[in-house]
C-alpha cells in the first residue's frame, strides 16, 4: 500500500518538526515548510529519513500570498520526484510566530503582520493546497488555548486564531462532499522558539502557567504531534469540524 503524505507547514522547529517526526511513526511520510531555518529543516530530513520514512522540505512563507503558485507548482513536483505521485493527503496548517502586543499600543502594521501569517495566509493557502489534495483526507489548523481564556497582549493574535476556528468549521462543511475532515489543535503554552521563547526563557511566567494547570506543567513539543498524527490515521477517521484543545488542562 503506497504511504499516505502529510504537508506541514512550520515543520523545521517547535511544534510542526515534533508533528513531522509522531507522523512518521505512523508510517505517514511528509513534506515540510521552513521559513528561515533551512538547516533545521535538513536535519528533520534526515532524522524522518533515518526512521525509514520519506521526507522533502520547501521554502514557504505564509505570510506572501504572491508566492502560493510557485510553492503549489513546487509542491507537485516535489510529490512527483520524491513520492511517486501528484497529490497529498493530510494538510496541517501549523505555522506561525507570536508576538505580545497590548490593545492600546497596537498599530495597523501588527495587526496586518499576524493577519497575514496566521488567518490570510492559512485561508488562501488552503485553498490553493486544494487542487492537490486527494479526497478522503484532512486539514489540521493549529489554532491556541487563548482563544479561549485571555493573555494580556494577544488581542491580536488570539483573534486570527479564533478566525482560524470559525474557518475550520466552514472547511468541514464544504469540504465533506470529498470526505475531507477539518479540525483545529488548541495547544497551551509550549516550551518552543515561539514569541522570543517567552516560556523556556522566562521562569516565573513558566511557574505562573504551570500553577494554573491541572497538570501541574507547561507543554512541551511532544504533547502536542501524537495528536496530530492521530487525527491523521483510520482511529482518528471520524472527528470532523472540532476544537481539541491540548493544554493540560490551563485555567480550567
Ligand atoms: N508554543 C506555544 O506556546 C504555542 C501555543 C499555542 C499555539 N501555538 C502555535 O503553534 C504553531 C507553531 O508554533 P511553535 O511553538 O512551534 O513555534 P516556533 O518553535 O517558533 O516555530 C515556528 C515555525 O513556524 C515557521 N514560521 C514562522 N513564521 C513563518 C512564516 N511567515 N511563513 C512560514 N513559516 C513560518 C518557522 O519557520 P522557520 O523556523 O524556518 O523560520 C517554524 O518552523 C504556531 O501556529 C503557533 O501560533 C504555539
Amino acid at each position: 500500500m503506497t504511504a499516505k503524505i502529510a504537508v506541514v507547514t512550520g515543520g523545521s522547529r517547535g511544534l510542526g518538526r515534533n508533528m513531522a517526526m509522531r507522523l512518521a511513526e505512523k508510517g505517514i511520510d511528509t513534506v515540510i515548510t521552513y521559513n528561515t531555518k533551512k538547516d533545521e529543516a535538513k536535519s528533520v530530513l534526515f532524522e524522518i529519513e533515518s526512521q525509514g520514512r520519506k521526507a522533502a522540505a520547501l521554502h514557504l512563507d505564509v505570510s506572501d500570498l504572491r508566492s502560493f503558485d510557485k510553492f503549489s507548482a513546487e509542491l507537485t513536483q516535489t510529490l512527483k520526484d520524491n513520492f511517486g505521485t501528484d497529490k497529498f493527503d493530510f494538510l496541517v496548517n501549523n505555522a506561525g510566530m507570536g508576538a505580545t502586543i497590548p490593545f492600546a499600543s497596537a498599530t495597523e502594521d501588527d495587526f496586518d503582520r499576524l493577519l497575514n501569517v496566521h488567518f490570510k495566509g492559512v485561508y488562501f493557502l488552503t485553498q490553493k493546497m486544494l487542487a492537490v489534495m486527494n479526497d478522503g483526507g484532512s486539514i489540521i489548523n493549529i489554532s491556541t488555548g487563548t482563544t479561549r481564556f485571555c493573555n494580556p497582549g494577544y488581542s491580536i493574535y488570539a483573534s486570527m486564531k479564533g478566525a482560524i476556528e470559525i474557518f475550520t468549521k466552514y472547511l468541514a462543511k464544504e469540504l465533506g462532499p470529498r470526505k475531507i475532515a477539518a479540525n483545529v489543535v488548541a495547544p497551551g503554552a509550549t516550551e518552543t522558539d515561539f514569541n522570543n521563547a517567552v516560556i523556556r526563557s522566562n521562569p516565573e511566567i513558566k511557574s505562573r502557567i504551570a500553577q494554573n494547570t491541572a497538570l501541574g506543567r507547561v507543554g512541551q513539543a511532544e504533547d502536542i504531534g501524537g495528536i496530530i498524527a492521530f487525527l491523521c490515521t483510520e482511529d482518528g477517521r471520524w472527528i470532523n469540524g472540532q476544537r481539541i484543545e491540548a493544554t493540560g488542562g490551563v485555567w480550567l
